[in-house]
C-alpha cells in the first residue's frame, strides 16, 4: 500500500504515549480509532490530546486552516479492539512495556487484521521478537517513538528477523508523511540507538549523584554549556571528526576501550576533519573551511540558547 493512501488507523494504548501519537496521525488528516481497557483512561486521553493542540495552536504548529476540534473530531476513543481495527491500514501498538500484556495484544491483532496490515510496536526496548506469537511476523515491527511523540521528530525503526522490507520502507514513509524523521536499523539492538547512548548518560550520571562530588544543578549546567551547544549540530558520532580519531583512540585506550571500527580508520589515516575524511567524507573540503562552517552554527546555537534563556532550569 502507498503510505499516501493511508486513511485510516488505530493506537492501541491510549496512554502517555498512545494518546499523543493518536494526535499526531489526526493531525495529518488521518482518522484514528484510540483504543483503551477502559473509558476513565479514554476520557483522559481525550482531556491531554486537546491541551497538548492547544500548545501546538499556541506556537502556530497546527496545519494550516486547522482548528482544533476538527483534528479531535478524527480521533474515535474506544474499549472495543474488534470493531476499532476494521478496515484501518495501520496499527500502533503503545500498551504498557509488559511482555505478557503485549504479547496478548500482538495476538489478538494479529488475528483480527488482514495480513498486509503493519503492526508497529512503540516498546521502549523489549525484544517482542522473541515472545511475540503471531502468524505473519512479516508485519510485525518496532518503531519507537520520543516523548512528547507531537513534538519530537524522531521515531526509531526496528525491524526483527522475519519483519518485511516493504513493512519497514512502508512504516518510515508513513511517518515521513507525518512529518516525522524515521531513523531505520537493520536489526534488533536492546534499547536501539537513543535509549542504549541515554543510558550510559544515566550510568554516569548516577556515578557523579553517588559521589557527592558535584551538585546536581552544576551536572545539567556543564552538560548545557558544552553537548548542549554541540551536540545539535555535530551529533555523537561526527563530534569524533572534530575531535580526531587519532585522539579518539588514544582515549579510548586510556580508558582500557577497545575500538576496532576506530582503529581501521586512524590505520588508513583517515582521521577526521583535519585529513578531509574521518568516520565522514568532507568531500575534499579543507579543515579551515569545515571549522569555519562548524562555528558559524556554533555561534548561532549558543545565541538561540540564550535568548531562550535556555541555561535556567525549566
Ligand atoms: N513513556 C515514555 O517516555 C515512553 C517512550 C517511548 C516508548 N514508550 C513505550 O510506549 C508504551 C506505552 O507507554 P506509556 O508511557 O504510554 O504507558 P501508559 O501506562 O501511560 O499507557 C499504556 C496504556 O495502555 C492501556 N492498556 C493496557 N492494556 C491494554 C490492552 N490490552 N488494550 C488496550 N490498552 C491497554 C492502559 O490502560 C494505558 O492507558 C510502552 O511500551 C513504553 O515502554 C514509553
Amino acid at each position: 500500500m502507498d503510505p499516501n493512501d493511508v486513511k485510516m488507523m488505530a493506537v492501541v494504548g491510549a496512554g502517555l504515549m498512545g494518546n499523543s501519537i493518536a494526535q499526531t496521525f489526526a493531525r495529518a488528516g488521518i482518522e484514528v480509532n484510540l483504543v483503551d481497557v477502559g473509558d476513565e483512561a479514554l476520557a483522559h486521553a481525550m482531556a491531554l490530546i486537546r491541551s497538548s493542540l492547544e500548545v501546538l495552536e499556541e506556537h502556530g504548529a497546527l496545519p494550516q486552516g486547522e482548528d482544533i476540534d476538527a483534528i479531535i473530531s478524527r480521533i474515535h476513543p474506544s474499549s472495543d479492539m474488534e470493531s476499532s481495527v476494521q478496515g484501518v491500514d495501520f496499527v500502533v501498538e503503545a500498551v504498557p512495556e509488559v511482555p505478557e500484556v503485549k504479547k496478548e495484544v500482538f495476538a489478538r491483532l494479529d488475528e483480527l487484521l488482514p495480513e498486509e496490515v503493519v503492526i508497529a510496536s512503540n516498546t521502549s526496548g523489549l525484544d517482542i521478537y522473541s515472545f511475540a506469537e503471531v502468524a505473519r511476523p512479516e508485519r510485525l515491527l518496532i518503531a519507537h517513538w520520543f516523548l512528547p511523540p507531537h513534538i519530537i521528530p524522531l521515531v526509531e525503526v526496528v525491524p526483527g528477523p522475519d519483519t518485511a522490507a516493504e513493512a519497514v520502507d512502508f512504516t518510515a514513509a508513513l511517518l515521513e508523511r507525518m512529518g516525522k524523521k524515521p531513523v531505520v536499523m537493520k536489526g534488533f539492538t536492546r534499547a536501539f540507538i537513543v535509549n542504549k547512548i541515554q543510558n550510559m548518560m544515566a550510568l554516569a550520571v548516577f556515578e557523579l549523584l553517588g559521589s557527592g562530588l558535584v551538585e546536581p544543578e552544576d551536572i545539567d549546567r556543564a552538560v548545557k554549556y558544552s553537548l548542549g551547544i554541540r551536540l545539535p549540530v555535530i551529533g555523537v558520532v561526527q563530534t569524533m571528526d572534530f575531535t580526531g580519531l587519532d585522539l579518539v583512540l588514544d582515549v579510548g585506550k586510556s580508558y582500557g576501550f577497545s575500538n576496532p571500527f576506530i582503529e581501521e580508520k586512524v590505520e588508513k589515516g583517515l582521521l577526521g576533519v583535519k585529513t578531509s575524511r574521518g568516520i565522514y567524507d568532507y568531500g575534499g573540503r579543507a579543515e579551515p573551511e569545515v571549522l569555519a562552517k562548524r562555528d558559524g552554527l556554533f555561534l548561532r546555537m549558543l545565541a538561540n540558547l540564550e535568548d531562550m534563556d535556555a541555561f535556567e532550569p525549566v
